[in-house]
């Protein structure tokens, strides 16, 4: 959550304008606050505002500010309402350290006492400003600044990125990183700091992911890191990043979560050109000798790990399904001999990291599942399968699940292959995957625009579904409430009459995922319940089924196999919500409340 930034150029520039511009970039980490900080001669020239980037950048006048070297945070607040002392960069009392950061400094207010009783005056109520007066403080003990940042560092505990700007070393920015994500760009007479990928590509396509417990400097030539006192040799972990950033950006469409939806179909294609037979051979082995299996992630990539689960079920595999942050539930059963499959698209969700930390000081393999290269999940894991997915920008993930599932259904046939099974005509379907992705999106977008049109006029919904269409109907809930704020609940068909049905009225919507054609006889069951209770019936079903003439609305999807349709069968639910959040005025790629990136437990 927030998104930091840091630059430094051989020469003065329009600073503010570029550091408004990442900023416009790191919004979806975060848009409560915005700021920047500029170093100026005679100290740091510091803009901010509560509010998103483009109001505050218009208010402050971001675009007039001129220099060389300068910081910049979107915040997503954490400690601290979101207001103008509130939000970053912060200061010391000198008015020449600026820092921002994202993360959280666990110790800050021993740290805070410590420095008021030595005459620090503290503006905000962040954790944050605490790390300036620390700088401050053993600058004024003789240290030159970067001494004194390290100083700074060695009392901190928790988790962060950091970047910090001091006007007595003007050319230099100081960053830090520890469990928040941070990326050096390397640039010709210019590096810069920043918190993801696509903000740096505006400058460089050349970059050093930063490891845990590293942290440096940069000037317009120098890229200096150390490990624990010692420097470290980056120049060879620099990789060139392959996306353009126009791939980032959002290329005509009118949020990122809908070019994102429509993305699929090639992000599938390239999941699936990038597969590597060995190594899902290799840990088709790993699963089948593993004595317990653990499928572990958060949101999406947890509902995508469900697929994965049910789909062993066939090969008569059990899996745990761990969401990542209940990890400590589970820690007794962790032992040397088990496998673990940890899934996330960015790689760097903490509950994710913590649960593969626990899994692997208990001994167990872990096999990440990722859609960023270096990621610390990809990192910390004993072996890691890449989805294709290109940067996903939308809060909501989308080509995450897709790619996800594609991916492990690919994982889920090498198994078969090694058990001896028949899996020819999974693989073909596999093939036709991206093309059926596309077909879906065609099919269903004026539907989904018309069942928003409905589904906007109520509080709540459900999502009924049974088996490995169970996922489905768990992500397309999720995708409604997140974005369209309507309370979205997804259930086991048959456990509905336990309880849930109670609430089911006259234009109740229900939607039904039918992926599972031999499930389809009870659900229909369910259907018939439903609709004796006037509620809306809802379904996505195979192309052409005459399902549809039970249902008030039908999206259809061309039938694959049930693993491969909970690719295209959340196609439709995720217009859906989107489409309902645009009926509502809300923004999809900024809802209220979430971060992309959940990096604090
Ligand atoms: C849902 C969503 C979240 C993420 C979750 C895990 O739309 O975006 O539920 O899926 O925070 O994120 P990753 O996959 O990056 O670990």
């Amino acid at each position: 959550m927030c998104g930091i930034f840091g630059i430094t150029l051989d020469s003065e520039t329009n600073l503010g304008a570029l550091l408004r511009r990442a900023l416009e970039r790191l919004e979806y980490r975060g848009y409560d606050s915005a700021g920047i900080a500029v170093v100026a001669p005679s100290g740091v020239l510091v803009k901010k505002d509560a509010g998103k980037v483009a109001e505050v950048a218009q208010r402050l006048g971001f675009d007039h500010v001129k220099g060389a070297t300068g910081i910049a945070h979107t915040r997503w607040a954490t400690h601290g309402r979101p207001t103008q002392t509130n939000a970053h960069p912060h200061v010391d009392c000198t008015e020449t350290i600026a820092v921002v950061h994202n993360g959280i400094i666990e110790n800050y207010e021993e740290l805070k006492s410590e420095l008021i009783a030595k005459g620090h005056k503290f503006r905000s109520e962040t954790d944050t400003e605490i790390f300036a007066h620390l700088m401050e403080e053993y600058e004024r003990m003789g240290l030159s600044p970067w001494e004194a940042f390290k100083r700074a560092l060695s009392r901190i505990r928790g988790a962060y990125a950091l970047a910090v700007v001091d006007s007595k070393e003007p050319d230099k920015v100081f960053f830090a990183r520890n469990l928040s994500p941070l990326i050096v760009g390397v640039g010709d007479r210019f590096n810069l700091v920043a918190s993801d990928v696509p903000t740096v590509l505006d400058h460089t396509n050349r970059v050093i992911p930063l490891r845990d417990g590293e942290y440096g400097f940069i000037t317009s030539r120098v890229i200096h890191v150390e490990y624990d006192g010692v420097p470290v040799r980056v120049e060879e972990r620099v990789q060139t990043i392959p996306w353009s950033a126009d791939q980032a950006m959002r290329g005509g469409y009118p949020h990122f979560m809908l070019k994102e939806i429509h993305e699929q179909p090639e992000a599938i294609a390239s999941t699936i050109a990038g597969l590597e037979p060995r190594r899902l051979a290799e840990i088709a082995e790993m699963l089948l000798s593993a004595h317990k299996i653990y499928v572990v992630g958060a949101g999406t990539s947890y509902y995508a790990g469900l697929v994965f689960q049910l789909g062993l079920v066939s090969y008569k595999l059990a899996a745990v399904p761990i969401i990542a942050s209940e990890y400590g539930t589970y820690e007794g059963l962790f032992d040397k001999g088990d496998t673990a499959i940890a899934i996330s698209q960015s790689g760097e969700t903490i509950d994710t990291i913590r649960a593969v930390r626990a899994l692997r000081e208990r001994g167990v393999r872990v096999v990440a599942v990722t859609n960023v290269v270096s990621s610390t999940l990809a990192r910390e894991s004993d072996l890691v399968l890449y989805t294709r997915a290109g940067p996903e920008i939308g809060v909501a993930a989308t080509k995450t699940f897709t790619t996800q599932v594609t991916l492990l259904s690919a994982l889920h046939m090498a198994i078969g292959r090694a058990l001896g099974v028949d899996v020819s005509p999974q693989e073909a379907a596999l093939k036709r995957l991206p093309e059926v992705a596309r077909k879906t999106l065609e099919l269903n977008e004026g539907t989904a625009k018309e069942v928003a049109e409905k589904m906007a006029a109520n509080q709540s919904a459900y999502y009924l579904s049974r088996g490995v269409g169970m996922p489905v109907a768990l992500e397309g809930a999720l995708k409604m409430k997140e974005i369209a704020y309507i309370h979205a609940e997804a259930y086991p068909a048959g456990e509905s009459k336990h309880g849930p049905i109670a609430l089911v009225e006259n234009k109740f919507p229900v939607v039904f995922v039918f992926s599972d054609p031999s499930l389809k006889e009870k659900l229909l069951n369910n259907v018939a319940e439903m609709a004796a209770r006037d509620a809306t019936i809802i379904g996505v079903i195979p192309r052409g089924d005459d399902v549809a003439k039970k249902l008030k609305y039908a999206f259809e999807a061309p039938h694959l196999d049930p693993m491969l349709n909970a690719a295209t069968f959340v196609i439709p639910l995720q217009l859906l919500a989107y489409y309902t959040a645009i009926k509502l005025g809300r923004d999809p790629d900024k809802p209220r409340n979430l971060a992309k990136t959940v990096t604090v437990e």
